[in-house]
């Protein structure tokens, strides 16, 4: 049985419990992160660790660790899992208190981290469907309040798709567990930051990794008719790492293949991670 952390113990998951009056099940108030690790080499941690930093400020709930605190945290979660490739989700809620809206006062935030398997990545490309944005406006918080994207995922998966591209106003955001990429006319693009997407940290390294290897990339507004006839899609996530997209709203994308602008982002994204296995600098 897996080992979790909470509320400063390590137990199997059996054993853990948290109060019916969380926050986190009552309101959906916490935020969480999703952090592979390669090896037992926690993945781009210092830049999970400031994403959950400016989610839990999103939401004006005081980080309830410092930074070495949480590294010695998660890293024993890795280690009491094997050690071995997996993913950590964690989770911080506002904590217990009887159900009122406003936030109490003097209450010790729910902290839980628990290790799950780690899909392995690979070119089998997945379909996907469109569908509207009906998310709220600060989708840059990494909020635990899921329900419009288990929603819009339910719909992927009732036509076979795995993931749900969103768009507002015409312009794509994201997915609904991901960010999105296409290969369009000239370059790679992805849709910039804002309020109305999360800043994925694979997002991020993929970006880097190409514009190293010097592959025109840029972060651009994309629009549904561009999704629709881009060359090819992916979508990025740390849990899925790079996905091709074969299919969208029932149509072939790139042929049903992935292509090789996807292998060649695939191919660097390989030697990143094997660099973190042999190195442990993530
Ligand atoms: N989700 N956008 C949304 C809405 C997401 O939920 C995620 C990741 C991403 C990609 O972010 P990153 O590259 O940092 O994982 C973008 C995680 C994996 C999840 O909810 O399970």
């Amino acid at each position: 049985m897996s080992i979790v952390y909470l509320n400063g113990d390590y137990r199997p998951i059996g054993e853990a419990c948290v109060s019916v009056l969380d926050r986190g099940f009552l309101f959906g108030d916490g935020v969480y992160e999703v952090i592979p690790a390669y090896g037992g080499h926690l993945f781009r941690l210092d830049e999970h660790l400031a994403r959950l930093e400016n989610s839990l400020a999103g939401i004006r709930l005081d980080n309830p660790h410092s930074l070495s605190d949480w590294k010695h945290l998660l890293n024993q979660v890795v280690e009491r899992n094997g050690g071995v490739d997996q993913v950590v989700y964690l989770q911080v809620t506002r904590g217990v208190a009887s159900r009122e809206h406003a936030f109490p006062e003097h209450v010790q935030p729910t902290v839980f981290a628990m290790s799950n398997p780690l899909a392995n990545a690979g070119a089998q490309g997945v379909k996907a469907i469109t569908a509207r944005d009906i998310r709220w406006e600060l989708c840059n918080i990494k909020a635990i309040t899921l329900l419009p994207n288990a929603l819009v995922r339910q719909e992927a998966a009732e036509v076979g798709a795995t993931e749900a591209i969103l768009y507002r106003d015409g312009a794509v955001t994201e997915g609904a567990a991901s960010n999105v990429f296409i290969v369009g006319a000239r370059e790679v693009a992805t849709p910039p930051k804002s309020a109305q997407l999360l800043p994925g940290i694979t997002r991020d390294l993929v970006l880097e990794l190409l514009s190293a290897a010097q592959v025109p990339c840029d972060e651009l507004t994309v629009t549904v008719e561009e999704l629709r006839s881009a060359r090819v899609i992916w979508f990025t996530s740390s849990s899925r790492e790079i996905v091709p997209v074969t299919g969208l709203d029932g149509m072939p994308v790139s042929g049903g293949r992935a292509g090789p602008v996807w292998e060649a982002a695939h191919s660097l994204y390989q030697d990143f991670k094997a660099r973190i296995r042999a190195n442990g600098a993530g």
